[in-house]
C-alpha cells in the first residue's frame, strides 16, 4: 500500500466519484490494481490539447495508452462517429479486456461511455471529466448516448464507468461561457438540495478555479447521491429537472434561429428563473426567496428576447420532450431555497404565464440600465 491519498470517494448508484487534489494519482493506482489489456483515451482537439498532458504527468499507468480524438462539439455525439470508433477498435484487435478513458466534457464521456458501452457488449470505461457540466453532472450516472436526426440522447445505454475521476484544475483552460453553463447546474443542485451550497456559489470568484474547486465536489456529491438515491431514474433523480422543462422550451426555441442559440446551461438558467416564479405562484415559495434566486440568474446570464408571439412555439417545444408525459406538464418546483417537490402538474397556460413573466422581467431590467446610463 503506497502513502495515503487525498481523495474522498462518494457512491453514484453502481460507481464511485472520486473527488480531492489527488483524484489523478488515485486513478493511477486503479489502473495498476485493474487488469486490462491495451488502454485507450478518448477526448476532443481541445482536452487532447489542453488536458492531456496533465492527465498523463498525474497517471504514468497511461504513458502507453493509445489516443482517439473526435472534433469537438455536440456534433461528435453521433452514430457516425461511434462506428469509425468501433471499427477502429475492432482492427486494433481490442478484446473485452482493453478500458476506454474518456477525457473531456458531456460530449466525450456520453459518447465513451455509449462506445464502451456497446463494443463487443460492453468493455470497460473510466470518466475524466473536464468541463464543468462534465464534472458536476454528466459524467456522473452511466447514462450514455448520442443524439439522432437532429434529437439529442435518442439511442443509448446505461453504462456505469469503473469511475469518475474529478480534477478540478483542468477548468483553468475552459472558456467562460462553458463554465456559466456549468454553473447553471451547480446552482440548480443547491436550489433543490443544499441552501448553504447556493449561498456558498453566490459568493464566489468564479474565476478562481482553486477556491470553486470544493464547490464543484459539492456539486458532484450532490448530483452522485441523488443518482444513488434513484440509479434508474425512477422518482426522486427528477429533483434534477429543476429549470429543465421551461430550459428544455427555451433551448428547442434557440436552435430555430441560428443567430441566438443557447447552451444548455443558458436556457436552464432561464428555466429556473420561470419555474421559480411558478413555484411562488403557486405559494410554494416565499416571494423574497423567489427575487434573491432571479437577482442571481439575471446578473449571471445574458438575457434571451423573444416576443410574446414566441411563448406558444416554446409550449409546443416543450410538449415534444420526452419528460413530459401525455403532454402534460410535470414539474420539479421549490418550496424553499435548498428543498423541492417533483410532479407538480402545471398547465400549458401557466407556463405561458410564467415566459411572459420572464419576458417582461428582461425588458424592465434593459430599461432600468438605460436610465441609469
Ligand atoms: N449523461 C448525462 O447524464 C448528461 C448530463 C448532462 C449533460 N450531458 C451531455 O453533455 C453534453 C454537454 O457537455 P459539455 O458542456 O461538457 O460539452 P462539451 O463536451 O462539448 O464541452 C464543451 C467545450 O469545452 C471544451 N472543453 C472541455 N474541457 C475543456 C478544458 N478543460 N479546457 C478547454 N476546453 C475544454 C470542449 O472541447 C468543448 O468545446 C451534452 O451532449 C449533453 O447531452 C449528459
Ligand atoms: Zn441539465
Amino acid at each position: 500500500m503506497g502513502a495515503s491519498l487525498a481523495v474522498t470517494e462518494i457512491k453514484a448508484g453502481e460507481h464511485p466519484v472520486v473527488l480531492g487534489p489527488d483524484a489523478l494519482r488515485m486513478l493511477d493506482r486503479v489502473l495498476a490494481d485493474t487488469e486490462h489489456s491495451t488502454a485507450f483515451i478518448l477526448g476532443d482537439e481541445n482536452t487532447m490539447r489542453h488536458c492531456l498532458p496533465e492527465l498523463l504527468a498525474h497517471v504514468p499507468q497511461l504513458r502507453m495508452a493509445k489516443t482517439l480524438s473526435v472534433h469537438s462539439g455536440e456534433k461528435a455525439k453521433d452514430i457516425a462517429v461511434c462506428s469509425d470508433i468501433w471499427r477502429h477498435l475492432a482492427a486494433e484487435a481490442t478484446d473485452r479486456q482493453a478500458i476506454l478513458v474518456c477525457l473531456g466534457g458531456g460530449v466525450v464521456t456520453d459518447l465513451g461511455g455509449f462506445i464502451a458501452g456497446t463494443y463487443k457488449r460492453g468493455i470497460r470505461c473510466i470518466h475524466v471529466p473536464t468541463s464543468l457540466l462534465g464534472m458536476v453532472d454528466a459524467a456522473i450516472g452511466g447514462k450514455t448516448g448520442v443524439d439522432l436526426m437532429g434529437l439529442k440522447n435518442m439511442v443509448g445505454v446505461f453504462h456505469d464507468p469503473l469511475g469518475v475521476f474529478v480534477h478540478a484544475p483542468f477548468l483553468k483552460s475552459l472558456g467562460k461561457r462553458d463554465l456559466l453553463n456549468g454553473l447553471a447546474e451547480m446552482i440548480k443542485h443547491g436550489l433543490v438540495r443544499d441552501a448553504a451550497h447556493w449561498e456558498a456559489i453566490g459568493e464566489a470568484a468564479l474565476h478562481d478555479i482553486d477556491a470553486i474547486a470544493p464547490l464543484v465536489e459539492r456539486s458532484a456529491a450532490i448530483k452522485a447521491a441523488v443518482v444513488s438515491e434513484d440509479p434508474r431514474e425512477a422518482g426522486i433523480r427528477k429533483l434534477l429537472n429543476f429549470g429543465h422543462t421551461i430550459g428544455h422550451g427555451v433551448e428547442a426555441h434557440s436552435w430555430e434561429s441560428p443567430q441566438r442559440v443557447l447552451l444548455h446551461g443558458e436556457a436552464v438558467a432561464i428555466g429556473m428563473i420561470c419555474e421559480a416564479w411558478l413555484s411562488w405562484r403557486l405559494a410554494m415559495l416565499e416571494r423574497e426567496s423567489y427575487d434573491r434566486i432571479a437577482a442571481q440568474l439575471l446578473q449571471l446570464y445574458k438575457p434571451y428576447v423573444f416576443d410574446s408571439a414566441e411563448n406558444h412555439r416554446m409550449v409546443e417545444l416543450m410538449r415534444n420532450d420526452k419528460k413530459n408525459e401525455n403532454g402534460r406538464f410535470r414539474f420539479t418546483l421549490i418550496t424553499g431555497i435548498g428543498s423541492a417537490k417533483v410532479d407538480v402538474e402545471i398547465t400549458a397556460a401557466q407556463v405561458q404565464e410564467a415566459l411572459e413573466h420572464y419576458r417582461l422581467l428582461i425588458r424592465d431590467a434593459a430599461r432600468t440600465h438605460s436610465d441609469q446610463a
